[in-house]
């Protein structure tokens, strides 16, 4: 019988952790490396430091097995391991192209503590050309090193980023060793087996309970989910899906607008264009717009990068910007039905990125919050989960309620910034009483216009 090889994760956030948790209790032996000793010593505990529905469980039945590994040595880890996954962050540079002094520092990290044979697999969105130089530098780190390189983007979405791990809607990989890309496909075929005998009914959070009910498992056999290419095009991959992706909703955003002007609605309308097979219903939801840890950072990359190649995109220039606008456009229909924004109290609902998730990084709920402030209007916020993470880049005049109640008592306007079930279960005829105007805002059109009517508000949605 072949040995599972033994890996390694350098990097702990969603993608690293979640990898981890998955295949650790798929049977691999996996060091997850993170050089924050706090987070090491979180995942030791049998939990994860950031919330991702289901993961907990992942987590600390993988380190009651004892295949999960949490380390902060890379001396202790990198030797031992025949693959290492990085999936360090990424962080943005003033102009907008990805810093990569994690991924490189992660590099030679790896450099210096592997052994012959290690196959280094780049899973954290870099620009196209950055692993050709990741392998220059650590052939001169560690010039003896026999190592092989391949690039394997991650599509994982927050808020599901079990159930998308468990089951690949692709893989894409890029080498020129055409046996390393072997080897790292083998890794997934392995989860994906695993992920066939989980009874996911035992699993008590709601998501992964429910998420093979609410987006079934995919039919395609798992050899035809598997895409090999050079190691340039796998780079060019992940950033383009997300760049589609961003476009996509950048392009409802737009139609959105007119649809307001020329009394059509917007959700009627997409879903006449998307039933086209060749468009598709998926990310053609307008609202207040893209935010998260990738769509921001994956579009300006792109745009930077291409610059240096000298080709200029601007369709996506024009999609960063259709997605500025439209915090601005929500600023404005609340100021037209209020005749006015100074002393206003608006209530905003919502402060992550989007539903499922605590990440609020280029929130677009908090732009319109701070937004909101820096017009004179006196707001307050509320978010089921990402209330901590919020403070940081939330106006300090922003003042945050423990409740959809307590957030909305006595506000002149409510504004659903993010599609929470929350806000959507909530008993709005009964509060209504609590509330003093009666301009209600849908940034996210993912209440029924219909049930917030007969409550007594003035509905307002996006391009309806
Ligand atoms: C994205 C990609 O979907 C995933 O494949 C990749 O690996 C990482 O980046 P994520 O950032 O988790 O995932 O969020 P996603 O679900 O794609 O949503 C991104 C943003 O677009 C959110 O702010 C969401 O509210 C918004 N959105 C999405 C819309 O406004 N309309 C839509 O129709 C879909």
């Amino acid at each position: 019988m072949e040995t599972k090889p033994i890996i390694s994760i350098v990097g702990t956030g969603y993608v690293g952790l979640t990898s981890a948790a998955v295949l650790a209790n798929a049977g691999f032996k996996v060091f997850a490396v993170d050089i924050d000793p706090k987070k090491i010593d979180i995942i030791k505990s049998g939990k994860s430091h950031f919330f991702e529905g289901g993961l907990d469980e992942f987590v600390s039945k993988a380190v009651e097995t004892g295949n999960l590994l949490p380390t902060i040595s890379f001396k202790e880890s990198i030797p031992e391991s025949n693959i290492v996954f990085s999936c360090v962050g990424t962080p943005d540079n003033p102009d907008g192209s990805p810093n990569l002094e994690y991924i490189y520092s992660a590099a030679e990290s790896i450099a210096k503590n592997a052994k012959d044979g290690i196959v280094v697999v780049q899973k954290s969105t870099v620009p196209v050309g950055t692993g050709r130089k990741l392998m220059a530098h650590i052939a001169k780190v560690s010039p003896d090193l026999k190592f092989s390189y391949v690039s394997n983007p991650e599509f994982l979405r927050e808020g599901s980023a079990l159930f998308d791990t468990l089951n690949m809607d692709r893989v894409v990989v890029g080498s020129d060793d055409k046996e390393a890309l072997e080897k790292v496909v083998s890794v997934f075929t392995a989860v994906n087996d695993f992920a066939q005998d989980i009874d996911y009914s035992e699993f008590s959070d709601y998501r992964l309970n429910n998420v093979s009910k609410i987006t079934p498992f995919s039919k395609t056999p798992f050899s035809e989910r598997v895409f090999k290419m050079g190691l340039e095009s796998a780079e060019l991959v992940k950033v383009s899906a997300n760049a589609f992706l961003a476009l996509k909703i950048s392009f409802a955003n737009s139609i959105a607008k007119l649809a307001e002007k020329a009394d059509a609605d917007i959700v009627e309308v997409m879903n006449g264009v998307g039933s086209d097979f060749r468009i598709g219903r998926a990310f053609l939801y307008a609202g207040l717009g893209w935010g998260g840890g990738c769509f921001p950072k994956d579009v300006s990359g792109l745009i930077s990068v291409a610059e240096e190649y000298g080709v200029p995109l601007p369709i996506m220039d024009a999609a960063v910007e259709e997605n500025q606008s439209m915090v601005d456009h929500v600023v404005e229909k609340i100021r037209k039905s209020n005749g006015g924004i100074s002393k206003m109290k608006v209530a905003v609902l919502g402060l992550s990125f989007k539903p499922g998730t605590s990440d609020v990084r280029k929130s677009q709920a908090i732009k319109l919050a701070n937004k909101l402030h820096e017009k004179g209007a006196i707001v307050k916020a509320f978010d089921p989960q990402a209330m901590e993470e919020a403070k940081e880049d939330l106006n300090r005049n922003v003042e945050l309620s423990g409740s959809i109640s307590e957030c909305v008592n006595c506000s002149d306007a409510i504004v659903v910034a993010t599609d929470w079930n929350e806000f959507k279960e909530h008993n709005w005829k009964s509060e209504k009483k609590n509330v003093n105007g009666n301009i209600f805002v849908d940034a996210r059109n993912c209440l029924k216009a219909s049930e917030i009517q007969d409550a007594g508000f003035e509905y307002m949605g996006i391009g309806r």
